[in-house]
């Protein structure tokens, strides 16, 4: 999709009376401005003011600041970010490192994406605050492989921010240094993990690492090293301006801030949306124009691929991270894909599985196996040569994988099997007893697709 296809589908776009009133502009503010991805029209929006007093403050101070605000990850575990920063080892006499996890590789998620785009200065301000919290001389910015335009903006962001000494051996003239590097990765999802993309980064092949020890201690080239998700490390800049009770107008004590979010699937107007966090996703659902006309509610996703569905009981739920896991799932990215009464759940879930299968990185048994494994069965479901045991089967191999696998990964090729089983077993039942979806429930693969001979995980590499 062009720019300016994803343009038109992005409410920020949109004329304020157009919006829905649960739409904000926390984040999201200089999107429509049209030049804020340049040095100039940046600091004609505020731009650099965070770091220009970041450069003065103690780092103990900025991590406060994060800490008051009670900013959690944005990169799918909602882990504290004051917490994880003040994590970092200090004193070892080796360098600190952080690291910008720009992957973006969870099927559903494009909330970073055009953040870049459009205001890439904003991790670059960013970086340089964040580096200053965890006392770094250098940060790294690891970018999805397949963003070739972010790529570029963001290189051009980066040499600005040199050229104008913001970045360097002496920023805004403090006598502090603070070097950015733009990696670009090789497409390979398990290379947004984030002991998966220091090896990577490292030139190595992506897989991860075993934990303890965990990169605070022992990161890139081990020293040690935070890494954080774009959206959590633009926050520190609008909290430096604003401060932390500004960044507390939204959400919940537990789930504070704005969330971009990533709304696709069966809705009028799928795009990038901001709201505060505690919106009720039926509310998100009306702000991208309802679902498409003749159309109900089915289920969906609340966070990308790897978060357990939920279904239409569900969707007064308040979107926090408390109130997503008390319904049985995780809030993850903020990619709401949502899915209608029309759509089979079983292909669904055979497509994520898939997807799972292909970017497994290999290094472990439960996920390398269990995953083509799961794909094969819910293929030959969808083909109508099912069989009722296959159903037990199923729950068999996710219990085997779950919290038996290396990383999340594993864990995560689970989730829409898990779910799927739970709560619309009558489509599996009618699947397998009938050899057909029930009336009214559409299939979009060609099933020869189904009937596609097994495909060994192949090990992916990010370097
Ligand atoms: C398979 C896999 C893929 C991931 N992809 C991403 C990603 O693209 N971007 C991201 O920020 N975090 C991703 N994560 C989460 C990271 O490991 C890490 O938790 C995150 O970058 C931490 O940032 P945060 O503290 O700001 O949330 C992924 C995790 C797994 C297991
Ligand atoms: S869970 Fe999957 S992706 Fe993660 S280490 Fe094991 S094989 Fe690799």
């Amino acid at each position: 999709m062009s720019l300016r296809t994803l343009s038109q589908r992005t409410a920020p776009f949109r004329a304020p009376e157009d919006r829905h009133a649960a739409e904000i502009e926390a984040f999201s503010w200089r999107y429509g401005a049209g030049d804020a991805h340049t040095l100039a029209g940046y600091e004609a929006m505020d731009g650099y003011v965070g770091a220009r007093k970041a450069v003065g403050m103690e780092p103990s101070e900025i991590i406060q600041l994060v800490k008051d605000a009670g900013v959690r990850g944005r990169g799918g575990a909602g882990f504290p970010t004051g917490l994880k920063w003040s994590f970092v080892a200090q004193g070892t006499g080796k360098p600190a490192y952080i690291v910008c996890n720009a992957d973006e590789s969870e099927p559903g998620t494009f909330k970073d994406r055009l953040l870049l785009e459009l205001d890439p200065h904003s991790l670059v301000e960013g970086m340089i605050c964040g580096g200053i919290a965890i006392q770094s001389e250098t940060g790294v910015i690891y970018c999805r492989g397949e963003f070739g335009f972010v790529a570029r903006r963001l290189q051009a962001a980066i040499k600005e921010a040199y050229e104008a000494g913001y970045l360097g051996e002496n920023i805004f003239g403090s006598g502090k240094r603070f070097d950015l590097i733009l990696h670009r990765g090789a497409a390979a999802y398990i290379c947004g993990e984030e002991t998966a993309l220091l090896e990577s980064l490292e030139g190595r092949r992506g897989q991860p690492r075993l934990r303890p020890p965990f990169p605070a201690a022992h990161g890139l080239y081990g020293c040690p090293t935070t890494v954080n998700n774009v959206e959590t490390i633009i926050t520190t800049p609008y909290l430096l301006r604003h401060g932390s009770q500004w960044y507390r107008q939204w959400g919940t004590e537990k789930s504070p801030g704005p969330k971009l979010m990533c709304i696709s699937g069966e809705v009028v107007n799928p795009g990038n949306y901001e709201v505060g966090l505690g919106t009720k996703v039926s509310d998100m659902i009306e702000m991208a124009g309802g679902m498409l006309p003749g159309r109900e509610l089915k289920f969906w996703c609340p966070g990308g691929s790897s978060t357990p569905y939920l279904t239409a009981d569900h969707a007064d739920v308040p979107y926090t991270f408390e109130a997503i896991a008390e319904a049985g799932s995780l809030l993850g990215t903020g990619a709401l894909m949502l899915y209608s009464d029309r759509t089979s759940v079983v292909e669904t879930t055979w497509r994520y599985v898939g997807f799972y299968k292909h970017e497994s990185c290999g290094k472990c048994t439960p996920c390398r196996e269990g995953g083509a494994w799961m794909h094969q069965i819910l293929g030959r479901i969808l083909r109508g040569q099912g069989r009722m045991e296959d159903l037990d089967l199923l729950s068999d191999i996710c219990d085997n994988i779950f919290g038996r696998s290396f990383c999340a990964l594993g864990d995560a090729a689970t989730s829409p099997v898990a779910a799927s089983i739970q709560y619309f077993r009558d489509e599996y039942v009618h699947l397998i007893e009938h050899g057909t979806l029930p009336d009214g429930v559409y299939r979009t693969t060609d099933p020869a697709y189904f009937d596609a001979p097994p495909v060994r995980s192949v090990a992916t590499t990010g370097a």
